[in-house]
């Protein structure tokens, strides 16, 4: 251990965030003039919707200006429980309902709040990079399922059986998957939720933040098996589904005990979160769903794009994502080989970097989801872009030797 410095063990711990990380990096290289294409970042490229800037412009004029509840105004509050009972068929109170500071936000007080040291966190990997991190924080300790490109990366009920043990606190997932895009039918989630009744001490985290990004079929959640919603702590927000990434604003739905238990942690951390965000997120839930499907389908014409230049390119193996906005290409064919300047390809990190130096497209290496097989390609970018990025992709990887 380093005494001389002033920072926590907590936070020396801490990775940063790849993601983030490889977005300051294509940051940087566009600022000495490279010509960048990032696909690195998991937002969507457009614009928050006009009706629901209006939404926020009105809340300044009409002085939303003070703090608002800790758990969020109780007018956005209720508009989430019409939502979850309109869209996803899901029965809360407006007590069970949390307002935060995005998705992020909620995801981390939900594991502060039922993680004790030494509990054990099941994380199917590929993961988003935050979970394990915030387990760590909680000082829990995460338990990885591995799945590959060949079960499309889900997992199986005999997997999630296996690694559970007594200390097994909770399990967490997303489904529309970040960063692979899988998602979990109706069925597969409930052999899950057969192995859950077996296991009444597990909670389940639910992270449905890409809901509305799914060209399968209807959204379906968790949280509908009456056994275990009492166990459930859904996360979403509206980030993804609205294009509102800079606005922060998410939320959790859980259990009376653990909707409480987050009100007294935010209440002695953030407070409530911004007072025009929440304006804004009451106009997003009002305002019905064109804009949502609109981006949608720009997204699913993206995605056949995007899946037809991967497939033209040798040694990737890509599946097709069935949700979210990302593809996770297995490059794994590309390691031990050299560049033009003798460089090793060691690993996926690697190979990202090398993407981002010499074909100026920022990717992220899957290492920091936990598979580094894989890189993860955001398609949230102009359909112009993508051409151009995956014809620069292809070309640099045909220079490996
Ligand atoms: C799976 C997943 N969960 C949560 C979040 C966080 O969303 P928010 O912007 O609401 O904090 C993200 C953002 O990238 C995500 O990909």
């Amino acid at each position: 251990m380093d005494t001389t410095s002033i920072l926590s063990e907590r936070i020396n711990n801490l990775s940063e965030s790849a993601t983030l990380k490889m977005t300051k990096l294509g940051r940087e290289l566009a600022a000495q003039g490279a010509n960048i294409i990032s696909l690195s970042v998991g937002e969507p490229d457009f614009n928050t919707p006009d009706h629901i800037k209006d939404a926020a412009k009105k809340a300044l004029d009409e002085n939303y200006t003070r703090y608002s509840p800790v758990p969020g105004y109780p007018e956005l509050r209720k508009a989430i429980v019409k939502k979850l009972k309109e869209e996803n068929g899901l029965d809360y109170d407006i007590s069970q309902i949390v307002v935060s500071t995005g998705a992020k936000q909620s995801l981390s007080n939900a594991i502060l709040c039922v993680i004790n040291p030494g509990d054990e966190v099941i994380i199917p990997t590929p993961y988003w990079v935050s979970y394990s991190e915030m387990v760590n924080l909680a000082e829990g300790k995460s338990v990885f399922i591995n799945t590959s490109i060949a079960s499309d990366f889900k997992i199986t009920p005999q997997e999630l059986e296996n690694a559970i043990t007594e200390k097994t606190k909770l399990f967490m997932f997303s489904s529309p998957c970040n960063p692979t895009g899988s998602v979990y039918s109706k069925e597969e989630l409930a052999a899950l939720v057969d192995v859950f009744e077996k296991h009444p001490q597990i909670y389940i985290i639910s992270d449905e933040i890409y809901e509305h990004i799914n060209f399968k079929s209807k959204h379906e959640s968790i949280a509908q098996f009456e056994s275990i919603k009492d166990r459930v702590i859904l996360i979403n927000g509206f980030s993804k589904s609205y294009a509102m990434t800079g606005w922060r604003l998410g939320y959790l739905a859980a259990s009376k005990e653990i909707a409480a238990a987050n009100d007294k942690l935010q209440g002695q951390t953030t407070s409530g979160t911004c007072s025009i965000a929440q304006r804004a997120g009451i106009a997003a839930y009002e305002g019905g769903l064109e804009s949502v499907h609109k981006m949608k389908e720009a997204f699913e014409r993206r995605r056949s794009l995007v899946y037809d230049a991967l497939r033209d390119i040798p040694d990737v193996k890509v599946n097709l994502p069935e949700g979210a906005f990302y593809f996770f290409p297995d490059v794994s064919a590309f390691f031990g080989r050299k560049d033009e300047d003798g460089n090793i390809i060691e690993n996926s990190s690697d190979l990202a970097l090398y993407l981002l130096n010499k074909a100026h497209v920022a990717t992220v290496g899957g290492d920091s989801f936990g598979n580094n097989d894989c890189i993860r390609l955001s398609y949230a970018a102009s359909d112009q872009q993508l051409i151009e990025a995956l014809r620069r992709i292809k070309t640099a990887l045909g220079k490996l030797k």
